[in-house]
C-alpha cells in the first residue's frame, strides 16, 4: 500500500487493577513488553511511525518501543480526559500529515496486521473511518456498533446506551482507522456530554456521518481485541499468543511433541526439522538450526543453537551461547557467554561460561569454569580436539591448548600447552593392610564403649 500511516497507541489513562508498580503496557508477554507487540504490529501493517500517548513512565515505554521496527513519540497525556482527548495528545504527529491513522490501545496486543490492513483498504476505497468491531460473549461494558444499510452510524459506550441499543451484540474493539487528513477537524468537534464526561473517542462516527462522510465498520475475531487490565488478562493473552505461535512453528516445519508445554518468545527462530521435547523455555534471542533436538525440561535464552546440536534434557543455555554444528550440551550443564566448537561435547553437569570450546573437545561430566573472582570475571579458552577429565576446576583466566589432556579431578591454574597431558591434583598412596586395621581399631573402641554402659 502506498498510502502513508501512523499508528497512535493510547497508554495513559490505566486502571490499578494490575497492582504493579510497572506501567501496564510494560509488562511482557512472549518475553516483550504489551506496547512493543502493538508498535511491531502497527509496523507490520505498514506504519511508518506510531506516536504513544501515555500517562507516565515515558521514557521506558519509549525505550520499550525502540527497537519495534520504525520511528516513534512519545506524548503525555497528564489528564485523563478521554480516548478522544488522549488521541489529541498526539496532536503534533498527527499534524505532520499521514494517509491513514490506526488508532491502538497499547493494552491490546494481539491485533494482527491483516486487519489493521484490511482496515486500511477501507479507507483506501474511500471511507473516512474503519472501526474494528467484534462479537463477544457478552458485550457488557462495551460500546455497540449502531449501523444502518452496512455503514456504521454511531458508537453507543454502554452508559449512555438504550436498552433496545444494548441488545445489540456487535461492539467496539477500540481499533480504528481514520482518513488522517480530516481527524484533527473531526476529533476537534468531539464534545463530553455524556454520562461519564468524558471526551469519548467513539463520537467520531456521528460527526462524520452528520459531515455526509462515508463510515464502515468490520469484524474481527474476540480474541485479536483482548484488552490486558489484570494479571489474569495478562495470564490469557500470553495463552492465546503461545497457541499462536507453536501453530506457526509445527507449520514452518519444527516438532514439538507436547506443543502446549513449550513457551516461545517473540523472536524465537526455530530451523527445519528441529524436535523439541516437552517442558521447553525458550527466553529473547534463540536461534536454532536445522534439525537440532531440544531435550524436554531445557530453559535457552540469548543463544544460538547449530545445526543438529543436541541439548538438555535439563540444560540451561544464557546468553551469549554458540553452539556450532552438531555441538552437544547434556543433562544438568549451564553455559553461559560461550561459543562450543563444531562437535564438541559438553554432556553432564558441568558449567561453562566466558569460554570458548574447540572443536570435537570433550568435556568430562562435573567440569567448571571458575570464571568469576568475586570482582572479574576471566575467560577459559580451550582448544580443538582437547579432552578434559572429569571435575576438573578451569581457574580463569586460563587457555588449553588443541590436543591436550587433562587428568580428571584436576584444579588448573595454569595454561596447558597444545598436545601435552596435565595433571593437578594430589598423587594416589595405597597404604597396604592400613583400612583393616583402622577397622580393627574402630570396631575395638566402640566395644570398650559399650561394656563402659555409655
Ligand atoms: C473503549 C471504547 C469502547 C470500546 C472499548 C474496547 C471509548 C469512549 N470507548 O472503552 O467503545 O468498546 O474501549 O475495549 O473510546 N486511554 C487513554 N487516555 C484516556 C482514556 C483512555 O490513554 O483519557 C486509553 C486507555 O489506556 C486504554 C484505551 O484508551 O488503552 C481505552 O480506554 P478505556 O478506559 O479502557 O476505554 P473503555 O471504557 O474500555
Ligand atoms: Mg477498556
Amino acid at each position: 500500500m502506498s498510502r502513508t500511516c501512523l499508528s497512535i497507541i493510547l497508554a495513559a489513562g490505566e486502571g490499578s487493577r494490575m497492582k504493579s508498580s510497572v506501567t501496564k503496557v510494560l509488562h511482557p508477554i512472549g518475553g516483550r513488553p504489551l506496547v512493543a507487540h502493538v508498535a511491531a504490529t502497527a509496523a507490520a501493517a505498514g506504519a511508518q511511525a506510531s506516536a504513544l500517548v501515555v500517562g507516565r513512565d515515558a521514557e521506558a515505554v519509549a525505550a520499550a518501543v525502540a527497537g519495534a521496527g520504525h520511528a516513534a513519540s512519545v506524548h503525555l497525556q497528564s489528564e485523563r480526559l478521554g480516548t478522544a482527548h488522549a488521541v489529541l495528545a498526539a496532536r503534533e504527529a498527527i499534524g505532520a500529515g499521514y494517509d491513514d491513522l490506526l488508532i491502538l490501545y497499547g493494552d491490546t496486543p494481539l491485533i494482527r496486521p491483516e486487519t489493521l490492513l484490511a482496515a486500511r483498504a477501507v479507507l483506501a476505497e474511500g471511507a473516512a473511518i474503519c472501526v474494528i468491531g467484534f462479537r463477544p460473549a457478552d458485550p457488557t461494558g462495551y460500546g455497540r456498533l449502531i449501523e444502518e444499510g452496512g455503514t456504521l452510524k454511531a458508537i453507543r459506550e454502554e452508559k449512555d446506551a438504550s436498552a433496545e441499543e444494548k441488545a445489540i451484540g456487535f461492539c467496539n474493539g477500540g481499533v480504528m482507522a481514520i482518513d488522517g487528513r480530516r481527524a484533527l477537524d473531526l476529533i476537534g468537534r468531539i464534545g463530553n456530554a455524556n454520562a461519564k464526561g468524558e471526551y469519548y473517542l467513539t463520537d467520531i462516527v456521528e460527526i462524520a456521518c452528520a459531515d455526509g462522510l462515508s463510515v464502515r465498520a468490520i469484524e474481527a475475531a474476540e480474541k485479536e481485541v483482548l484488552g490486558v487490565d489484570d494479571r489474569v488478562k495478562l495470564a490469557r493473552a500470553e495463552a492465546v499468543w503461545q497457541a499462536d505461535r507453536r501453530m506457526e512453528a509445527m507449520r514452518a516445519g519444527a516438532t514439538l511433541i507436547a506443543p502446549d508445554t513449550v513457551t516461545f518468545a517473540y523472536d524465537t527462530v526455530l530451523g527445519r526439522d528441529v524436535l523439541v521435547e516437552p517442558n521447553v523455555f525458550f527466553g529473547p534471542g534463540v536461534t536454532v538450526g536445522e534439525g537440532a533436538v531440544i531435550h524436554a525440561f531445557s530453559h535457552l535464552e540469548g543463544a544460538e543453537v547449530g545445526p543438529g546440536a543436541s541439548i538438555g534434557p535439563f540444560a540451561r543455555l544464557r546468553p551469549g551461547t554458540r553452539l556450532a554444528d552438531g555441538a552437544k550440551v547434556g543433562n544438568f550443564c549451564e553455559v553461559k557467554n560461550a561459543v562450543v566448537g563444531e562437535g564438541a561435547k559438553i554432556n553432564h553437569l558441568s558449567y561453562i561460561g566466558d569460554a570458548s570450546v574447540g572443536a570435537r573437545t570433550n568435556v568430562g561430566a562435573g567440569t567448571i569454569t571458575c570464571n568469576y573472582d568475586g570482582f572479574l570475571k576471566h575467560r577459559t579458552e580451550i582448544g580443538a580436539d582437547a579432552f578434559i577429565g572429569s571435575d576438573t576446576a578451569l581457574v580463569a583466566p586460563i587457555r588449553v591448548g588443541d590436543g591436550a589432556y587433562v587428568g580428571s579431578g584436576s584444579t588448573l591454574t595454569e595454561d596447558v600447552p597444545a598436545d601435552a597431558l596435565a595433571i593437578a591434583r594430589a598423587r594416589q598412596v595405597n597404604k597396604p593392610e592400613r583400612a583393616r586395621s583402622i577397622r580393627e581399631r574402630g570396631k575395638a573402641a566402640k566395644a570398650q564403649r559399650r561394656a563402659a554402659g555409655e
